[in-house]
């Protein structure tokens, strides 16, 4: 297959493109590096050995994706673009219904036009917002709670309905957890923009001497040690549930009778914050100092996956443990300190 990657030199489009190369497909990648660099094309192409199709490209710009998917002639999507920040989609709703929203319309506006009609998308766990029933299944009820949340409420609303208009349309919506982590070469990884928002990327960058201390939100919420807890699942893992993903839309083995369908995608095992701060410690060998201060508005006390969907629809399941997210996380964040400085 050709497969078309949209946010190819983010974080997880860059290890999913790894994945989609090594399982024999073709890419073609698409990103504004508004939150990424260029660098990342080549570090994909050499952890691959194989080159890649690269259009730098904002998706809001409509007849830029038209003439992109017009000659691309590709099989599948994996739309991964967008913002991911829950505070900052607080803070500037426009930029992220706009980068978001806006910019999938038009992806699939054009789709649609040319007869791409297998779409895998980049949803969130935060579309469930402050889950009532642990674990979480696909089954409980959708209700995010900030703008981040709800935009990919909407866009899997879209590829619902979309699937529902046009037989031949298959979508599935992957709801990622807490993806973290680094390929095992060293030569892909998170690079954070600016002041990390996420807790290991944070510890990280303390850890190698960037950042004093790490706060940690509030240690009075009900849970065992009092800190927050969240489903961490290693990037590589993500990365390729993305390719049983493109199978899965091609054979339409998956979703509801319209050919639409949502996985999350968690270990299905919580970790709390204090929990993930020692894991990083033996990781790193380094002490990461840490304080606790108020609690974030808008943080849940607890929230993991429900697995078992992906497991039996894509045969998928989380291989890596803590303490080796965490050891990859380190290994690329010690090893491109020059990539990570270029980015802030
Ligand atoms: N990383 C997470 O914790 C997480 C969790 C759940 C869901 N997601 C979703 O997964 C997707 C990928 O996340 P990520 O962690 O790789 O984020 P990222 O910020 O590292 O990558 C997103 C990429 O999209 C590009 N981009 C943004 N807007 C664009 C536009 N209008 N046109 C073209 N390119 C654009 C950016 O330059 C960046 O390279 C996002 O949609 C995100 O919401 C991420």
């Amino acid at each position: 297959m050709r497969v078309l990657l949209t946010g190819v030199t983010g974080y997880i489009g860059s290890h999913a493109a790894v994945e989609v190369l090594a399982a024999g497909h073709d890419v073609v990648g698409i990103d504004d590096l508004s939150a990424s660099i260029i660098d990342t094309r080549h570090a994909i192409e050499r952890t691959a050995g194989r080159k890649i199709e690269f259009h730098e490209l904002d998706l809001r710009d409509a007849k830029g994706v038209e003439c992109i998917l017009a000659h691309a002639d590709v099989d599948a999507i994996l739309h991964f673009a967008g913002r991911k920040f829950v505070g900052e989609s607080v803070a500037d709703p426009i930029r992220y219904y706009s980068r978001n929203v806006t910019a999938s319309v038009n992806l699939l506006a054009a789709a649609e036009r040319h007869g791409i009609n297998n779409i895998v998308f980049s949803s969130s766990c935060t579309v469930y917002g402050d889950a009532a029933e642990l674990p979480v299944t696909e089954h409980s009820p959708i209700s995010p709670v900030s703008p981040y949340g709800k935009t990919k409420a909407v866009v899997e609303g879209l590829l619902e309905d979309l699937c529902h208009a046009q037989e031949a349309t298959r979508a599935l919506a992957l709801r990622y957890f807490n993806p973290i982590g680094a390929h095992p070469s060293g030569l892909i990884g998170e690079i954070p923009w600016g002041t990390p928002n996420n807790l290991v990327p944070y510890v990280m960058q303390v850890a190698s001497g960037q950042r004093a201390v790490l706060s940690v939100f509030g240690d009075d919420y009900d849970t065992p040690d009092g800190t927050c807890i969240r489903d961490y699942v290693h990037v590589v893992d993500i990365a390729k549930a993305h390719v049983l993903a493109l199978d899965a839309v091609g054979r339409n083995q998956f979703g509801n009778r319209d050919g639409f369908g949502a996985l999350n995608l968690g270990t299905g095992q919580g970790h709390s914050v204090l929990e993930v701060l020692d894991a990083c410690r033996a990781a790193t060998r380094r002490p990461i100092p840490h304080h606790v201060v108020a609690r974030r508005p808008g943080d849940a006390a607890v929230i993991y996956a429900d697995p078992s969907r992906a497991a039996n629809e894509l045969g998928w399941r989380a291989q890596h443990d803590l303490v080796t997210m965490c050891a990859d996380h380190w290994n690329f964040t010690r090893n491109n300190a020059e990539r990570q400085a270029s980015a802030s």
